[in-house]
């Protein structure tokens, strides 16, 4: 039985936050045993904000090692990055003529990063554009993503629609596999935004490859409140429940039994439990980064996942220009 198609990226917009990984990358690794698995490393997403071009080279290799070494598997799944293939820059324009702007206007995530940015490119409102190629060039059924993306998957829904209905029924339409919970990880700096791994205050977020010792600090400096509770509650205790969501997700536990578990025990040793157990989550992965890092493995299989990904996408790239006419 062939398997359904899944389609994912990251931005090497900086290093993964924990954000990142329980909202997208853990289900990443989980769900290639059961679907057809294609992981992009998405740089030309990240150059939507100025970033310094070595670092970006850094940080584009940097979380190709991080998807092997947290168990993306090249057997399973294609993984490659992006600029590699040149079919993501061409659907896109095809895309982009075939959007409203009022469409991308509309959406929430260019209204909040240009808010961020002292000036704003053309690039960063069309975005949304490359995703949807990005999705669309590899038949993906589903796309597992955090809550900050369900606009998007939904623009490239009726993009889909858009486009069969013109042009005949010739594109997937995706749907969205978001975590119930840690769908949308808060800053631990500012419970009301998200955390991300372009914070300007290191100290929001918890990266995948911060030290132990960073990581104790981190989450001890934490934000909660005065209540000195340990609750769920979204409303009252927004850091706490943050928190909990970020416990729960990586321990398996409900937030329930977390709860009765830290009843009348302060919020000390709650987070104490909570930084080892991170730390103990990232130990392993840390490691094997080191090693994929430094040797010629991560190269071959990010050449093997280009030609695979290139030879799919030109394969829809092709079919959509046929449709909309651009040939002689
Ligand atoms: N805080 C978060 N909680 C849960 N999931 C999250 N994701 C991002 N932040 C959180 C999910 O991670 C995947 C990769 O995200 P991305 O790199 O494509 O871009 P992003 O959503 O803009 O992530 P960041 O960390 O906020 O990056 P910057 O700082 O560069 O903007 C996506 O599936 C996303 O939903």
């Amino acid at each position: 039985m062939t398997k359904a198609k899944i389609f994912s990226g990251v931005q090497p917009s900086g290093i993964p936050t924990i954000g990142n990984y329980i909202g997208a990358m853990k289900g990443f690794v989980e769900l290639q045993d059961q679907y057809d698995a294609t992981y992009c490393v998405v740089n030309q997403h990240a150059i939507t904000v100025p970033q310094d071009p070595k670092t970006l080279a850094e940080n584009t290799r940097q979380l190709a090692a991080l998807y092997l070494a947290m168990g993306m598997d090249p057997n399973k799944s294609t993984i490659f990055v992006q600029s590699d293939v040149p079919a993501h820059a061409q659907v896109a324009w095809m895309i982009l003529c075939l959007t409203g702007l009022g469409e991308l206007e509309r959406m929430t995530q260019f209204k909040d990063k240009a808010n961020k940015q002292e000036s704003v490119n053309a690039g960063l409102l069309a975005y949304p554009a490359l995703m949807v190629g990005d999705i669309i060039l590899y038949d993906a059924e589903y796309v597992p993503v955090g809550d900050d993306q369900r606009q998007h998957i939904e623009l490239t829904r009726n993009f889909v629609d858009r486009f069969n209905n013109r042009y005949g029924d010739l594109l997937v339409k995706p749907e969205a596999i978001i975590p119930e919970e840690g769908g949308r990880v808060m800053s631990l700096q500012d419970p009301s935004s998200k955390m991300s791994k372009s914070d300007t205050n290191a100290k929001a977020f918890i990266s995948l490859l911060d030290p132990p010792k960073t990581i104790i600090k981190k989450v001890k400096s934490a934000m909660t409140d005065s209540l000195g509770e340990v609750n769920y509650d979204t409303e009252q205790q927004p850091a706490v429940s943050n928190l909990l969501e970020i416990y729960a997700n990586l321990s398996g536990q409900s937030i329930d039994q977390l709860v009765q578990a830290y009843q009348g025990k302060g919020y000390g040793q709650f987070k104490g439990d909570l930084a080892d157990l991170i730390v103990s989550t990232l130990e392993p992965i840390q490691a094997r980064y080191q090693i994929l890092l430094e040797g010629s493995e991560l190269d071959d299989i990010l050449a093997d996942g280009a030609k695979k990904a290139n030879k799919q996408a030109s394969q829809t790239l092709a079919r959509m220009e046929k449709a909309i006419g651009l040939y002689y």
